[in-house]
């Protein structure tokens, strides 16, 4: 099994924020504390509502440091944070090594594999994963179980070209996902999600079974045509940071 660590609370936030957040915000800092350290200079942000505590977090180390970096995000919403931080922007064509990416996850199993993806952000977040030397998740206590699937219900986000989404969904569910269905934005006649590369994405959930071994299933999913990039990261991430409700965090 992977060790699993306790450290011991970080000093109290300024304002009011909700357990959830507070969990977010406590991964986030004591992530960037262990392993964002002066001698990084290209880092990686990745995306959903952990990421910004990164940034604030990053941005509390000071423009001495910040000014010798560079920083590559994971989508238009981790390109936004650090425009807005006023960080230098790069991307991952003009910098594809990496010292260090942190990002969020929809859930973590007890070998460290990952689902993402709920913010259709996966294909991107798993080139800046993988091009980095040191890839961290950081999440709530929530996102932090021991099989898949369990506290993330929607199933394995497949992003995917859109003009095969049809039969794509046909081959997913031969693959086992009698559930899958494509992404619909939120709202009236809003129609498919459209990622930043313009692909569509297929929710597919699969039985505790299949979930045991992810490994195994990316291979499967990503065999078929048409797909572009599968919301399972395995082995992939060096260290997982969820904030717990009592203000401690728990190292995976
Ligand atoms: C987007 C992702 C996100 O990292 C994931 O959805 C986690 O987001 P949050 O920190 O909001 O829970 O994979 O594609």
């Amino acid at each position: 099994g992977v060790p699993v660590a306790v450290v011991e609370p970080l000093a109290p936030v300024k304002q009011e924020l909700s357990v959830i957040e507070k969990s977010k915000r406590l991964a986030a800092w004591t992530a960037v504390d262990h392993h964002i350290h002066e001698e990084h200079k290209v880092i990686g942000i990745g995306s959903g509502s952990t990421v910004p505590y990164v940034v604030e977090r990053i941005v509390q180390q000071g423009e001495k440091l910040n000014h010798e970096r560079v920083f590559l995000p994971t989508g238009f919403q981790s390109k936004e944070l650090i425009v807005k931080a006023n960080l230098r922007l790069g991307d991952v064509d003009q910098y594809p090594s990496i010292d260090v990416t942190i990002d969020g996850a929809d859930e973590v199993d007890h070998d460290l594999n990952c689902i993402k993806g709920g913010g259709a952000c996966h294909l991107r977040e798993k080139v800046l994963a993988e091009a980095a030397e040191t890839w961290i998740v950081v999440a709530d206590y929530r996102k932090n179980s021991d099989v898949l699937g369990t506290t993330y219900k929607q199933g394995v986000p497949i992003e995917v070209a859109p003009f095969a989404y049809a039969k794509l969904l046909q081959n997913v569910h031969l693959l086992g996902s009698e559930n899958a269905c494509l992404r619909m934005a939120k709202g009236g006649k809003a129609g498919p999600v459209v990622t930043d590369n313009g692909n569509f994405v297929i929710d597919a959930p699969f039985d505790e079974e299949m979930m045991r071994d992810p490994h195994e299933l990316l291979t499967k999913i990503k065999m078929l045509t048409g797909v572009v990039e599968v919301g399972l990261f395995c082995h992939m991430a060096q260290a997982a940071y969820f904030g717990n409700a009592d203000g401690s965090v728990t190292i995976k």
